[in-house]
């Protein structure tokens, strides 16, 4: 039954990811209702010796009220506080691990003295490396009491090994103590408002029907650019570099969703076995559609090692071979230390055959899906120029989410991933054979990056990254539109 004691672990309590995304997740969680007082503890697990109140201490600083929710805020924060508890123990030994399961059961046992269950959450904010001692702890010591009825599962994050052998590695091992149905693979970017829009977009509206596929699409873009650098996170990002980072996960996360076809239901099931197709879909990446950069300056961080080939940019083009995307290029762009800041989706149309208006000169149709900042769906279109001429004129219809649902607070990624977590929802979870698809497209590539056979090109901090990207991206087809840019509205 989902009533009773819910008991949610943060491993790795005091780390970035917990103290950042986890913690702050769980209190919005809590102040919209969805984690009550009296049935839900969270336990702080790590190795540094403090106190409860030295934990609360520690994270009371990143749970800020947002403008809509600055009434109450302090008031519930104590309370949220409170329900805060610290274990101190190691990763990889019993003791601290039965400790927490003395403190979990305790708890279990008073909160279901007349009715309940004891569900278990362990959230592993932790390095990947410490997955499987983890694991096998929690497995050993820390297991839902199943007299009490209901379920352990276990949330991971990326980076899942760095190739195919070691991700597999790394699910097997995690594999052997744990189902698939207990463990739950986030990628935030499945979790952001846009990309869960994906879904009803597509197959909730007869408009896109017909137009989404290689008769009318000419080329798709999933773009992601930040205008900040490794800022301190040289030492993990190094290791891993923008592929790794971003387009093996987030942006290829987003294509499955942009390429796949109608899934059965909205069952997870469904919905998973469509995206591997498509994962499975993609023919290996050729060499001379892949643009690597690293920006310069990259190197001076301390935390870098000298001399490294890891790329902070990278454009590539994936094609995918079936039916409805054959010749269609999905152009994959991913970069730090650039212009601007978003993430977004561009989906562009042929042109216009037979063109009486010599519009296909101004620019072509352009549907845009922006995931951030200011979400954004628009449709760029050529219309004729108000006024006595029979001219014609690029402009847009916008559904900008700012103006539409002013009243509206869209949920933090974490927030809605979590609650899936506790719900028992893998819809927006990467399942094991997706994964394992995910690495097969990139893994030849990322071994020769490796090996120093494919070199990056130097960009500018603060430029759009090396020219040649623009170039690849014109090849693939792509058609700038000229003299017009659309300007998020103000409120
Ligand atoms: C993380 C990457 O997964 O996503 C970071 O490790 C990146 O390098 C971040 O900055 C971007 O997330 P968002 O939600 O800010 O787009």
């Amino acid at each position: 039954p989902e009533i009773g004691c819910l008991s949610i672990v943060v491993l790795g309590a005091s780390g970035d990811l917990a103290k950042k995304k986890t913690f702050p997740a769980l209190f919005n969680l809590y102040r919209q209702g969805f984690l009550q007082s009296h049935e839900v503890y969270i336990f702080g697990y790590a190795r540094t010796k403090i106190s409860d109140e030295e934990l609360r201490e520690r994270i009371r600083g990143y749970l800020v009220p947002s403008k809509n929710t600055v009434k109450g805020h302090e008031e519930d924060l104590t309370n949220f506080l409170q329900l805060i508890k610290y274990v101190c123990g190691s990763y990889d030994t019993e003791e601290g691990y039965q400790l927490l399961d003395k403190e979990i059961s305790a708890h279990e046992i008073y909160r279901n003295s007349t009715e309940g269950s004891s569900r278990r959450l362990f959230y592993l904010a932790l390095p990947p490396s410490v997955y499987p001692p983890v694991c096998k702890m929690i497995k050993k010591c820390c297991m839902n009491k199943s007299d009490l009825g209901g379920w352990t599962r276990i949330v991971v994050e990326k980076p899942f090994g760095r190739d195919l052998e070691s991700a597999e590695q790394l699910s097997n091992q995690i594999g052997e103590l744990f189902e698939e149905p207990q463990i739950y693979r986030i990628d935030h970017y499945l979790g952001k408002e846009l990309v869960q829009n994906l879904l009803v977009l597509r197959f909730a509206n007869r408009f896109f029907m017909p137009l989404w596929n290689r008769d009318n699409i000419d080329n798709i873009q999933i773009v992601f650019r930040e205008d900040f650098g490794t800022d301190g996170r040289g030492g993990y990002f190094d290791q891993y570099g923008i592929i790794r980072d971003i387009i093996q996960n987030h942006l290829l996360q987003v294509l499955c969703l942009v390429a796949m076809e109608k899934p059965v239901s909205l069952k997870p099931e469904h919905i998973r076995d469509e995206k591997v197709k498509v994962l499975q879909s993609v023919v290996p990446i050729k060499d001379e559609e892949v643009v690597l950069g690293q920006y310069e300056g990259y190197l001076e961080d301390p935390t870098v090692p000298d001399g490294s080939y890891t790329p902070t940019f990278a454009t590539m083009v994936l094609r995918l071979h079936n039916e409805r995307w054959e010749g269609v290029p999905f152009i994959l762009k991913a970069g730090k230390a650039l212009n601007s800041r978003k993430a977004e989706i561009r989906v562009q149309f042929k042109d216009v055959p037979g063109d009486i208006f010599k519009s296909n000169k101004q620019g072509r149709n352009e549907f845009v899906i922006r995931l951030q900042p200011s979400e954004a769906m628009y449709m760029k279109l050529t219309v004729k120029q108000p006024g006595l001429k029979m001219s014609t004129v690029q402009s847009e219809m916008d559904l900008s989410y700012g103006q539409r649902y002013q009243e509206v607070t869209i949920p933090e990624a974490y927030e809605r991933l979590i609650l899936d977590t506790i719900r028992g929802d893998q819809q927006h979870f990467v399942r094991r054979d997706e994964l394992k698809a995910a690495w097969e497209i990139f893994t030849p590539l990322l071994h020769r990056i490796d090996r120093g056979e494919f070199k990056s090109i130097p960009y500018k901090q603060g430029s759009r990254g090396p020219a040649e990207a623009d170039k690849l991206l014109e090849k693939a087809g792509y058609v700038q539109t000229h003299g017009y840019i659309w300007i998020p509205p103000t409120l």
